[in-house]
């Protein structure tokens, strides 16, 4: 069967993406020099957006790049690309490098114009029942660097981190710093105990996630205790609940961390309660 090829948007041009071409002397692609965003769709209605955008522009001002569009004309392209790629639950993936340089130099010539990419990607649908069984994960020493809170193309560490757990049969890895747990490789953590759910404050040592903070905000409006503090390592074996978050993943129950079965061993209660809330939340975008 003949699948259509994807659009995608490449420095204001909507092209075939086997057609978008960026130069090999693109920062991005030499140094990591970028940052992005991932923004989840929902009947064509991108999930929290200002704070998708606030968060991109927060990750530019960190590394001194300027942002190439206003909040209307990201907002204008994303309409466009979600039209020319239509579907159910998708995804916005974009990023911005600080463009092709005359040469490979880590100096930033002044006068070079930033990359601007982005594709729409298809969620596959949450199977619930899947997602309630868990996931296992492992704990690995949190060796990046002290700039987390850019959501930056360089993701090696991530890469290898992942890997790691990938390579001992876990779905993802939990970082920890300092015998503090910081997040999972691409999503956010919380920790139930006693029906008191925590989660790290954030910091240069985590990414701000959009997921994370819609968690928060449900669980509070509905009468849940949220505590935003250092979370140490051990506590993740006296856990009730881990969860990991993120704006593809959702809120993902981890039941096993290393060799110790996490509460239950399926996902938890409170689990069961933040899952519906959120679901009716993605439903009320849906239909507003
Ligand atoms: N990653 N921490 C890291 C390191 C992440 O990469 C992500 C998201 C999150 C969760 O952020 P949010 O809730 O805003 O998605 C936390 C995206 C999904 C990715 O890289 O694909």
């Amino acid at each position: 069967m003949a699948t259509t090829e994807p659009v995608v948007y490449l420095n204001g041009e909507y092209l075939p993406q086997s057609q978008a071409r960026v130069s090999v002397l693109d920062r991005g692609f030499l140094f990591g020099d970028g940052v992005y965003e991932v923004i989840p769709v929902f009947g064509g209605k991108p999930l929290r957006l200002h704070q998708h955008l606030d968060r991109l522009q927060r990750s530019m001002n960190r590394v001194s790049l300027d942002n190439p569009m206003t909040s209307d004309q990201w907002n204008e392209v994303f309409q466009s690309l979600l039209e020319k790629n239509p579907g159910g639950d998708r995804s916005i993936y974009l990023q911005v490098t600080r463009g092709a340089a005359p040469i490979r130099d880590l100096s930033i010539v002044a006068d070079i114009k930033p990359t601007v990419f982005i594709m729409v990607n298809p969620i596959k649908p949450v199977d619930y029942t899947m997602l309630e069984r868990g996931i296992e994960a492992i704990t690995v020493e949190d060796f990046r660097w002290k700039a987390c809170d850019i959501k930056s193309v360089s993701l090696i560490a991530n890469v290898m981190i992942r890997l790691q757990a990938n390579q001992s049969r876990a779905v993802d890895a939990v970082m920890v710093r300092d015998g503090l747990v910081t997040e999972g490789t691409a999503s956010n953590i919380f920790l139930v105990h006693d029906d008191v759910i925590a989660t790290p404050p954030n910091s240069d040592c985590l990414l701000p996630g959009i997921t994370r903070d819609l968690v928060i905000e449900l669980a509070r409006a509905n009468g849940m205790k949220v505590e935003e503090r250092d979370i140490r390592e051990d506590e993740l074996e006296t856990a009730d609940e881990i969860w990991l978050t993120s704006s593809t993943r959702e809120i993902a129950p981890v039941v096993k961390i290393n060799d110790h079965v996490v509460g239950a061993g399926s996902a938890g209660e409170c689990w069961k309660k933040i899952i519906v809330i959120y679901q009716h939340y993605k439903q009320e975008l849906r239909n507003g």
